[in-house]
Formats: C-alpha cells, sequence, structure tokens
C-alpha cells in the first residue's frame, strides 16, 4: 500500500473541526501557522505561555520546563505550549478562548 505521508510525520487536530499533518520534527505551532491557521503566539521560544493549549489525546515531546510559565491546574489539566512540543504521534488539542 502507498503511504504518502513519511512515518514521522503526525496528524493534528486543532478543537475537533482543523486537521492537518506536520512534517517530522515540527512544533504544534510552526505546523498550524504553516497551515495558515490563526494559533495565538508571540515569543515562539516558550518564554510567554501565549501559545498554551490543551493536550486531549497524542504524545508530544517539551523542549523546555513549562511550569514557571502554566499554573498547577494547567499543568494538571495537561496543558503544553506548543511552540515547545512536537508530536510524537498524532495529536489532538484545544486552543482556549
Ligand atoms: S509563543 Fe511564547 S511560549 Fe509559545
Amino acid at each position: 500500500m502507498l503511504n504518502f505521508f513519511s512515518k514521522k510525520d503526525h496528524k493534528l487536530v486543532i478543537n475537533g473541526n482543523q486537521e492537518l499533518i506536520l512534517e517530522n520534527k515540527e512544533t504544534v505551532l510552526n505546523g498550524a501557522l504553516r497551515h495558515d491557521i490563526k494559533f495565538p503566539h508571540s515569543c515562539k521560544v516558550g518564554g510567554c505561555g501565549t501559545c498554551k493549549c490543551r493536550l486531549i489525546s497524542g504524545k508530544v515531546k517539551e523542549f523546555t520546563d513549562k511550569s514557571y510559565l502554566l499554573s498547577k491546574q494547567e499543568i494538571a489539566e495537561n496543558y503544553i505550549l506548543a511552540c515547545q512540543s512536537m508530536p510524537k504521534s498524532d495529536v489532538v488539542i484545544e486552543i482556549p478562548n
């Protein structure tokens, strides 16, 4: 069977209604922006928290410690920083209003 996507490409679903394919080693934020999705962000280096979103399902590799930006409750609710998170599987996220 032909597979048009690399095995390391992952599907990203945002807010249950936007679905896209992220390239290998692409962060959640960069992938969303590459697909012209309006994703809240500012610094892109893990310093502002603007890109926080809730990981509903899937696994990500996080590049920085998010505990200094996110509250204990947000961490308990599985919030991540999109600019610092690279999918390790297909992922579903929710961007807070
Ligand atoms: S854009 Fe600032 S922490 Fe992600």
